[in-house]
This record gives structure tokens, C-alpha cells and sequence, in this order.
């Protein structure tokens, strides 16, 4: 979750508006194909709905999550599951599991090699990453968008503050390798993603962009965000719903046996 000093996540919308994010991560789960009794760490793990499903598989899972919220509400609904606050740039772990599992989560971290050097780090030899976020273009429609109209009010937002990382695929696995892995599947994929009801699009922007927005009084985050809706109605809302512009990155790869 984001590097952010305040906790500016909103578990109970995130479940109630944002159920799409755990819905989609069970297709990930059949690519990390959990085995009974391996240890497994989930990170980003939300409000704990994809640890929970890897747990019915016999997994051990230790979900970890930067924000507090996440961790409160997941430890309510499933009290006989493990999770913890920790930064995934800042992991206790070494040579334990068999899998680290991401879903949704790694496109926030912005040194991704720093990241993939804790996760590899935590995997025991012949361990498994398996994990899927943002890659190059995600969300890009909304995104430019979004900073054309901060433009427009006398905003700037420079890019190094552009809150996400969506790397190409090319530059991901290079990394991946980099720290050691070896690197056995990658995909980058269109998935374009119905955000839920008619104002599904200005509930993304406030749940996932709300740190862009923050020093803008209220009444003007409404009408830019009126404005926003206005310009993408013809890309981005098809039969009675908003398609978000989402692009994937997934990856598998190996801490071989035989590499240090
Ligand atoms: C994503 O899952 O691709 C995403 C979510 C929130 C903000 C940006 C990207």
C-alpha cells in the first residue's frame, strides 16, 4: 500500500466500493497454485480477503499491509488469520517462505528494486514470487486527464510526484533479474475494469487518488472531478457503467536452487 505518512485508506469503502481488486486477485491465485501446508506471504494484503482464499488451500499466510485500517479490518474479519503492518521496503523475513504473493499492491512502491530484494530475501531457495499491479499505460486515460485538469486550475503536479510506478514489462523482469530471480512468466494485458455504479469513477479517484487532490479545497475537487467525468464519458463509460483503462503486469519468478 502507499508509502504514505498518514493512513489515507478508507477500508470499509474499499470493501464495499472496491471488491473488484480481491475478485480479480483470484485469478492470480491459480497462478500461484498454493499447496497445502506451504508458508505463504501475501503483501498488500487489504482488508485480508485474498489471504483468507489462500488459506482454504492449506497455506500458511502472513497478510502484511502498510496501512493500520487495512490491517484492523482484516484482523476483524478473519481473527484466525496472521496479519501484520510492515513495509514491503522493510521486511523481517529471510529464507522462510515457499511463496511471496502481491496483487494490486506493487505499482505503490517506487523503488521497485529495493522492494523485489526484500521479497526475494524473504523467500526460501527454490521460493516463488508471483505477483500482478500496474504496468506501463495503466490507467492513463484518467490519470492524464486528472493532471490536464489540475493544469487548467493553476495546479502543477510535477511527475516525480506522480503517486505509482507502472513499469513496461521489459524494465520489470529486468529488475526481477537483477536481484536474483529468474524470471519464468511475465504478461503485460489490457484489462479494462468496471468500477462499480454511476459514480464509480469519482469513487476511484477519491478512494486511489485522494493524494493528489489533498490541498485542494472540496468544493473545487467536485467540480474537477464534474469536469473529469465530463471529458472521459466517451472513453471510458460504456453501457450504463465506467470501464477503467487498466493494463497488468503478472509475473512468476524462481529463487533457484542452485543461485545464490
Ligand atoms: C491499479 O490497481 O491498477 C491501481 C489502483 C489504484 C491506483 C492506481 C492503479
Amino acid at each position: 500500500m502507499p508509502p504514505y505518512i498518514k493512513d489515507s485508506w478508507n477500508a470499509h469503502l474499499y470493501d464495499q466500493k472496491h471488491h473488484f481488486v480481491s475478485n480479480f486477485g483470484n485469478e492470480l491465485i491459480e497462478l500461484l497454485s498454493p499447496q497445502n501446508g506451504e508458508s505463504i506471504l501475501d503483501i498488500g494484503c487489504g482488508t485480508g480477503d485474498l489471504a483468507h482464499a489462500i488459506g482454504k488451500y492449506g497455506a500458511h499466510v502472513i497478510g502484511i499491509d502498510q496501512s493500520a485500517n487495512m490491517i484492523k479490518q482484516a484482523k476483524e474479519k478473519y481473527p484466525s488469520l496472521t496479519f501484520e503492518e510492515k513495509d514491503v521496503l522493510d521486511l523481517p523475513y529471510h529464507n522462510e517462505f515457499h511463496a511471496v504473493f502481491s496483487n494490486a499492491t506493487l505499482h505503490w512502491v517506487k523503488q521497485p528494486k529495493q522492494a523485489l530484494q526484500q521479497m526475494f530475501d524473504s523467500l526460501e531457495s527454490g521460493g516463488r514470487l508471483v505477483a500482478e499491479f500496474g504496468g506501463e499505460g495503466n490507467v492513463q486515460l484518467i490519470t492524464d486527464e486528472l493532471i490536464k485538469q489540475l493544469h487548467a486550475i493553476g495546479v502543477d503536479h510535477p511527475p516525480d510526484e506522480f503517486p505509482w510506478y507502472f513499469p513496461s514489462i521489459g524494465e520489470y523482469t529486468s529488475l526481477m533479474e537483477e536481484v536474483g530471480f529468474h524470471v519464468r512468466f511475465a504478461q503485460h494485458f489490457d484489462r479494462p475494469t468496471p468500477l462499480e455504479g454511476s459514480n464509480g469513477l469519482q469513487n476511484w479517484i477519491k478512494m486511489f487518488a485522494q493524494e493528489i487532490l489533498d490541498n485542494i479545497d472540496k468544493d473545487t475537487q467536485k467540480g474537477l472531478i464534474r469536469k473529469i467525468e465530463q471529458q472521459l464519458t466517451e472513453d471510458l463509460y460504456k453501457n450504463g457503467e465506467w470501464v477503467a483503462d487498466y493494463k497488468r503486469i503478472r509475473v512468476i519468478g524462481f529463487k533457484e536452487k542452485f543461485k545464490k
